[in-house]
């Protein structure tokens, strides 16, 4: 991320800064707890979609910083609610907030942050921004919640999968670039062309993100995560759709009702690396990152699209 983040230094330091004030509380629980998400940071990647995006149609402004910071506080809110849904232990390489304060605080620090969002942009008429972001949110929570109904019921579905995935983490990036654009520019036309482009950078990115479930690379967050929830990404739909049937219906088996065996689960994992799910999964997220990147070359070259192609390659290449 050297490119992005040396074309975004003066940004990223002011955006630091916007980001912390933007989500004091008053309240003494709630500051403490502030305190301890934005003491942990994570990559800041939508930010810097956000802040190129910008760049790319005009000079960064006040309205850019705000999304940047609206963006970073949906995106919180949505892990912090997201590892309550996964009953998840650990969020960048710490206890997360559902580890350490439970259900009942985490659901509340969510909804908080939701309305220092909306606040935020409220408070000096981001009308437009606010409306591509408030989609977003939309959405997300769709995702997350067909993810629910589709578990229960063990998805095979490649395009429920698909549509499961652009709902509740492609849309956020997807708003992300298109609020930045939207911000410099005030074109629509522009604006839906980012958000294409970021839609597609979002599905290559939690492609990526369900392969680290498979792996045991130290992202940061547990992995085999997704098996115990019996969520089914597409390594494993991949797997199942195409091995021989008494494979298929033993998988199933595991996944029903053995999920929570690591020995059977490090079976599963196996099977799916044999049987080339991952390598499928690879080839997909890869098609994903090429479609955004001819977008991206609609564009002139300069600093700033060379920048954001170093963001599009960070997220299938990443290693957390
Ligand atoms: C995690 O997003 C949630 C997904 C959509 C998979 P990031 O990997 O961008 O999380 P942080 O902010 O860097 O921790
Ligand atoms: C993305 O899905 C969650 C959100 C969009 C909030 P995951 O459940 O896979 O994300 P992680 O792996 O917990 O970060
Ligand atoms: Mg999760
Ligand atoms: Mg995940």
């Amino acid at each position: 991320m050297q490119i992005a983040q040396s074309i975004l230094r003066e940004e990223l330091v002011v955006f630091e800064k916007k980001f912390r004030e933007a989500v004091k509380s008053q309240a003494p629980l709630l500051d403490r707890i502030m305190r301890f998400i934005v003491n942990r940071k994570g990559k800041q990647l939508r930010p810097m979609f956000v802040f190129l995006s910008a760049r790319l149609c005009g000079p960064v402004n006040e309205s850019t910083y705000r999304a940047a910071s609206l963006v970073e506080i949906l995106h919180t809110a949505t892990l912090v609610h997201d590892d309550v849904v996964d009953e998840s232990l650990e969020r960048r390489g710490f206890f997360s907030t559902y580890a350490l304060w439970k259900n009942k605080v985490s659901v509340l620090v969510g909804d908080y942050l939701l309305a220092k969002g909306l606040l935020l942009s409220l408070d000096h008429d981001d009308f437009r921004i606010l409306q591509l972001l408030s989609g977003a949110v939309r959405k997300m929570s769709e995702g997350e919640l067909l993810q629910i109904e589709k578990a229960r019921s063990l998805n095979l579905d490649e395009s429920v999968y698909f549509e499961i995935i652009r709902n509740k983490t492609a849309s956020l990036l997807a708003s992300s670039c298109a609020a930045g654009a939207y911000s410099t520019s005030g074109n629509e036309q522009l604006s839906e062309k980012l958000s294409r482009f970021g839609e597609a950078v979002g599905v290559a990115f939690q492609i990526k993100d369900d392969l680290f479930d498979y792996g045991n690379e130290k992202t940061g967050k547990p992995t085999g995560n997704d098996l115990k929830e019996k969520k089914l990404t597409l390594p494993l739909i991949h797997t199942l759709n195409t091995v021989d049937k008494p494979l298929r219906r033993e998988l199933i088996y595991i996944i029903k009702n053995q999920n929570r065996n690591p020995e059977k689960i490090k079976y599963v994992l196996a099977k799916v690396a044999e049987a080339g799910g991952i390598r499928y999964a690879t080839e997909k997220m890869n098609q994903f990152r090429d479609e955004a990147l001819a977008i991206l070359y609609e564009f002139e070259d300069s600093e700033v699209r060379k920048g954001l192609e170093e963001l599009v390659r960070f997220t299938t290449d990443r290693k957390y």
